[in-house]
């Protein structure tokens, strides 16, 4: 009988923990040379409870690595003067690395406005203009925490992007175009070959099974099955769903990927949970880490 063969799974878990103790260990060691205990700052505007949910998984995981982390919560119904008077006071607050303000923002409040608003010095999101033209450029800057997590897991599991074709799945500001530019870009991970499909694509399997690597963030539970997939292709899974299932919570979490399905016909895979969530608070709390070191800026 032959062994049916199974992608290997990328541990985002495991993968994040470990650049955690990394992180922890440089801490440490700045708190030795008595430098300042790198602070990171989170504003949440409302009651958005996955907002909730992950502002304050972001200050835990902050304090686990020995930093200081503060959060500003502002009501739903501030107003945007309000919400840049809050950025004002954290661009000026000497004590404040870096700082993120949490989305989605409430209907009355121009994100583009408060992301503009944010000191680019301090934007550990890596969403301010200035931060996305540097990494387009690939100049040293803040790269946002799920694309630059994608990357740190290709790079630790060795996996070669080099003349690879690419294709990503899904346009946002935050994954699909910043992944789509790094995986191009001339680097390690990088040098692929990228293709960009999203909601007005025809066709969308010819370029699914056409992929080497293939990067889900179009945001539709389970919407890739295996028949979609080229056999031995590296499979990132960016999608978390709630679906429901007959458990005592009512739901499961699941990506944009079939894993079941997907997983007979992969190299790799990311699961969901457990691939590349973990890693965006890790790559946070690195970027917060270079704020602190003012790797960037001066
Ligand atoms: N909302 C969903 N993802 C993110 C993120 O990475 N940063 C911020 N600030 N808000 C988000």
């Amino acid at each position: 009988m032959t062994k049916k063969k199974t992608a290997k799974i990328i541990d985002g878990k495991a993968v994040a923990a470990k650049v955690k103790e990394e992180i922890k260990a440089q801490v440490a060691d700045m708190i030795d040379k008595h430098f300042d205990t790198p602070h990171l700052a989170a504003v949440i505007v409302g009651e958005n409870p996955a907002s909730q949910t992950y502002v304050a998984s972001k200050e835990k995981a902050a304090q686990r690595v020995g930093m200081t982390s503060s959060v500003y919560r502002l009501p739903q119904d501030i107003t945007e003067d309000e919400l840049l008077k809050t950025i004002e006071f954290l661009n000026n607050d000497r004590e404040v690395d870096g700082f993120i303000v949490q989305l989605p923002l409430p209907p009355q409040i121009d994100v583009d406005k408060v992301i503009g608003a944010i000191d680019p010095a301090k934007d550990v999101d890596g969403f301010h203009p200035v931060n996305v033209g540097k990494m387009v450029l690939g100049e040293p800057g803040y790269v946002s925490a799920t694309p630059a997590g994608i990357m740190e897991l290709l790079k630790r599991y060795h996996i070669k992007t080099e003349g690879k074709h690419c294709v990503v799945l899904g346009r946002s500001n935050i994954v699909g175009t910043p992944v789509s530019i790094l995986m191009s870009r001339k680097a390690n991970p990088g040098n692929a070959t990228v293709t960009v499909c999203h909601s007005k694509t025809e066709n969308i399997e010819e370029y699914t099974r056409a992929a080497d690597i293939l990067i889900c963030a179009i945001g539709r539970p389970r919407f890739i099955k295996a028949d979609m997939v080229k056999q031995g292709a590296v499979v990132i899974d960016v999608g978390i769903h709630r679906i429901p299932a007959d458990n005592e919570k009512g739901y499961r979490l699941a990506g944009d990927v079939d894993f079941d399905e997907v997983a007979k016909i992969a190299a790799y895979i990311t699961p969901v949970p457990g691939g590349v969530g973990p890693m965006t608070i890790a790559m946070l709390l690195k970027n917060t880490l270079s704020a602190a070191k003012k790797e960037f800026y001066r």
